[in-house]
């Protein structure tokens, strides 16, 4: 990796500052002053000091966003505004992506990261990594909603639900529900399937995300090291 790119990625410093300081003898490598940003290191390996501190390089990022209406869990899009868009631009040079999709209304916790093979193994349908959701809906729900999701819920096109469980809220206009899987739109399906329709949903649990406090809406943090570590084990 060049260091230039190794320093701005690490957001210290963006290029073009970095190639400054570099002229004036503030990048070390290894011990050795470094004046030509283009040169080539091993980032696990080498050892790279701006202006007098040691940058730790970070392979992967785990970043925890708390989703708000109206962005696509994309990185791009043509016409609509992408969940990355609300990251720094330090971050988005770390091609962050995703784990899983939410609606474009859908809101709350999402994990983005750059680590793929993780990302892939905790969307394995095998995996069974939990996901709770907080849910409003237009008509009180049917008597046998806890029932019908406990059963498996059959969807319009005839997909069958795996078991899941619906904690209905007093007034039976919404409640949590606790999915396993994760088919397109399938809350709204599934709601849908009793005849009812979803005015409002919002994830707040991914596998064990959050454990520390989640960021106000619209906004992120990374993961804390606990966080990461469980992650990385569950992956
Ligand atoms: N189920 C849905 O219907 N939408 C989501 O965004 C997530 C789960």
């Amino acid at each position: 990796m060049r260091i230039d790119k190794f320093i701005s990625e690490s957001g210290i410093a963006s290029r073009k500052e970095a190639s400054a300081a570099a002229k004036r003898g503030g990048v070390i490598v290894n011990g050795r002053v470094v004046k030509d940003l283009s040169e080539h290191i091993d980032p696990e390996k080498a050892e790279v000091s701006y202006l007098g501190e040691i940058i730790e390089y970070q392979k992967y990022v785990y970043i925890l966003l708390n989703k708000p209406e109206g962005y696509v869990s994309a990185t791009e899009d043509t016409a609509l505004p992408v969940v990355t868009e609300l990251l720094p631009e330090r971050l988005r040079k770390r091609e962050l992506f995703p784990v899983g999709r939410l609606d474009r209304d859908t809101v709350g916790v999402m994990l983005l990261t750059n680590n793929g093979p993780l990302a892939h193994r905790l969307l394995a349908p095998k995996r069974h990594v939990e996901k709770r959701y907080y849910f409003k809906c237009a008509e009180p729900l049917a008597p046998f909603a806890e029932d019908a999701f406990k059963n498996g819920v059959t969807l319009a096109d005839g997909y069958e639900c795996k078991s899941a469980e619906i904690i209905p809220d007093p007034d039976r206009l919404g409640g949590v529900i606790v999915l396993t899987e994760g088919k397109y739109h399938q809350i709204k399906r599934m709601i849908a399937a009793l005849d009812n329709r979803v005015t409002y949903l919002e994830r707040i649990t991914f596998a064990c995300l959050p454990i520390a406090p989640l960021p106000k809406r619209g906004e992120w943090r990374y993961l804390t090291e606990e966080e990461a570590e469980y992650i990385e084990a569950l992956g």
